[in-house]
């Protein structure tokens, strides 16, 4: 595969009586990491599900090398290259680890026997091997979260979209998390785009800031330039800093 550029191009989505993304246009190349941030119900969800065919989009177009992703259902842009968590975990409860990441390699049309080396070779990566047999629903909230970006990395995308992976994370399973992700892009040649509300995660990962407010691209550049610009902070500041 080829595609190096995951372009979403004048994006808006609409939902009764609410645009919840107007006009928004970013890009992520592969290697690199974009965090996506901006106060509750700027629209940072919806972009990710406008990206991965969730949402319809009301404007605009959204590609990922050649591949025309915006016409396209979940499933099939799963298959063209993009994979993502949730920003509300779903595992398969009743199935191990193991399985939970295997599913996401068999998804893509994975042999068995490919698919379980696949699996382990992540869950060691992960730290997550010892816990391989576990059930889903017994894993801890932080686990559960890392199997989910580890099923989504079994489709070995090439745009891996993370929704609040650090949330519910304590400082050390943070810490731990910082230090996988910062390794994805070069080692998978992945390019990442990450949502979370810890501003110290996002500040130490990402290369570049795309900053949201109202469905609206307010800011965007490195931290420096994202922390300081005025609109930034008067849209953490309007809706309460404490969660920003
Ligand atoms: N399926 C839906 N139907 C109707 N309204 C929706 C739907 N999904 C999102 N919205 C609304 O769209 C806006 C943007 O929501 P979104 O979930 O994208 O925000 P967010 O930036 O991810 O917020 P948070 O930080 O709380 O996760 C909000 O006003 C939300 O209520
Ligand atoms: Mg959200």
């Amino acid at each position: 595969m080829t595609e190096t550029r995951l372009a979403i191009n004048d994006v808006s989505v609409e939902f009764t009586g609410l645009r919840a993304l107007d006009h928004v246009s970013l890009a992520v190349e592969t290697g690199e990491v974009v965090g996506l941030i901006g106060p509750n119900g700027s629209g940072k969800t919806t972009l990710i599900n406008a990206i991965t065919g969730q949402v319809k989009l009301a404007t605009g177009t959204i590609t990922a090398g050649d591949t025309v992703l915006s016409s396209l259902k979940p499933r099939d842009v799963a298959l063209a290259g993009v994979s993502r968590s949730f920003q509300i975990v779903r595992l398969f409860n009743a199935m191990t680890v193991l399985e939970n990441v295997e599913a996401g390699a068999l998804a893509k049309g994975v042999a068995r026997a490919a698919a379980r080396e696949r699996a382990e070779t992540l869950l060691t990566e992960f730290g997550l091997l010892a816990k391989a047999d576990e059930l889903g629903d017994s894993l801890s909230y932080g686990d559960k979260r890392r199997v989910e970006i580890a099923r989504a990395l079994a489709a070995e995308p090439r745009f891996l979209l993370l929704d609040e992976p650090a949330a519910g994370m304590n400082d050390a399973e943070t810490e731990t998390l910082l230090h996988t992700l910062s390794e994805l892009p070069e080692k998978r040649g992945l390019g990442l785009l990450i949502i979370d509300h810890d501003m110290g995660l996002i500040m130490r990962l990402c290369d570049r800031l795309h900053v949201l407010a109202s469905g609206r691209t307010i800011a965007e550049g490195d931290a420096a330039h994202v922390r300081s610009h005025p609109a930034v902070i008067e849209a953490y500041l309007g809706k309460g800093a404490a969660h920003a």
